[in-house]
């Protein structure tokens, strides 16, 4: 198989972790008999730096025309007092918003070689940590009007919240396909105790359901949620929510997993292109130390080869291989344990040894 990958390696620890998910994949297709090329896309920081634009309509063009999109992480400091039009993160929401990708897949899942670095009581991480977050990704306050006004002396700043019946639609329909494939459990999150957004939210999920007597749909507030996912993440299959909440909840849900550097994610629209992004952020105080976690990007190139390009052995292959250098007791600074005893059972390693040893061990079983 042929594929044309387009690759933003973007800022901070980006180009590290990414350069993990080429060998990974490299490896993969020599094994596999696939060819993989890549083209290299500026967005974010590198790309204001370069082009004074944080996705130029160009590199959005190549990003069209690709089959898939691998993105490492964009931001940093250097870029943060730029007006919101030209941040490095306007850049991501412009590439989602181009490409259409308006679902978000970020599961939360316990790698049980790493329960002792959940910061959660084990009799709690022992009942499981098994569930996905559907999230809306390409409406709601992320896309709303933006504006900061002068008023009466004083500066006002406005954000503005908005979701149409048929976005909600589109979104509720993957959260219950999602939930049919799992356990058929989707639990809609929402405010709708004070948004008007969120009641029409509620509404559109409970006239979805009608069509999935198979799932049971239930509903949470969200400051609810934030607390039931530490208190008994074991209740959940399916979470779906809109776009900010799924932003907020999902960095909570990484935690209870061990680290937030271990997820990835996977965004589709109406086709097979899909965006496929590690979680976690650009995390520019440790960008170039060699101590950055690259396996959420390894595991969001699998979930590109499984979800985009129909490949599931090849995607197994890759989540075996992290799954046998966990095993082996490797282990990058996040989730290296505190403890001193169990420390003797690992080793430290850095980013580009991780990538290495992933890629080596492909095919082996
Ligand atoms: C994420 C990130 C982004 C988001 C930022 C970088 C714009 O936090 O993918 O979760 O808020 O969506
Ligand atoms: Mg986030």
């Amino acid at each position: 198989m042929n594929k044309n990958i387009a690759v933003i390696r973007g800022d901070g620890i980006g180009p590290e972790i990414v350069e993990q998910a080429i060998l990974v994949l490299n490896k993969t297709a020599f094994l596999f008999g696939h060819t993989f090329t890549y083209v290299d896309v500026d967005m974010g920081g590198c790309a204001i730096d370069k082009w004074q634009d944080p996705l130029p309509q160009a590199m959005l063009d190549k990003c069209l025309s690709s089959d898939s999109v691998l993105l490492g992480a964009v931001g940093g400091s250097k870029w943060n007092r730029l007006p919101g039009e030209m941040r490095p993160e306007k850049g991501l929401l412009r590439l989602r918003q181009g490409m259409k990708v308006y679902s978000n897949n970020r599961p939360a899942k316990i790698w049980p070689q790493l329960s002792d670095a959940s910061p959660l009581k084990p009799a709690i991480v022992e009942k499981g940590i098994d569930f996905i977050i559907v999230r809306e990704l390409t409406g709601g306050i992320y896309f709303g009007e933006h504006k900061t006004e002068e008023e009466a002396g004083q500066k006002k700043a406005t954000d503005i919240l908005t979701y149409t019946e048929k976005e909600i639609e589109r979104i509720g329909r993957i959260g219950f396909e999602t939930a049919r494939k799992r356990n058929k459990k989707l639990c809609s999150v929402e405010k709708s105790n004070v948004l008007d957004s969120s009641r029409l939210w509620k509404e559109g999920l409970h006239r979805l359901a009608a069509e999935y007597p198979d799932v049971e749909l239930s509903d949470m507030l969200v400051d609810n949620c934030a607390m039931q996912i530490v208190k008994d993440p074991s209740q959940f299959d399916v979470i779906v929510t809109e776009n900010m909440f799924g932003d907020i909840l999902s960095d909570e849900a990484s935690m209870i997993t061990g680290s937030i550097g271990m997820i990835p994610s996977s965004s589709l629209g109406e086709t097979t292109r899909g965006l496929y992004e590690p979680i976690h952020g650009s995390a520019p105080d440790i960008a170039g130390t060699d101590t950055a976690n690259p396996i959420g990007t390894v595991l969001s190139a699998a979930m590109m080869l499984r979800y985009s390009f129909d490949l599931a052995k090849e995607a197994d292959a890759i989540e075996k291989a992290v799954s046998h250098v966990l095993d082996a007791g490797c282990r990058t600074a996040d989730i290296f344990p505190a403890d001193a005893e169990k420390q003797k059972s690992c080793r430290k390693v850095g980013c580009s040894e991780m990538g290495r040893l992933i890629a080596e061990q492909i095919g082996k079983e």
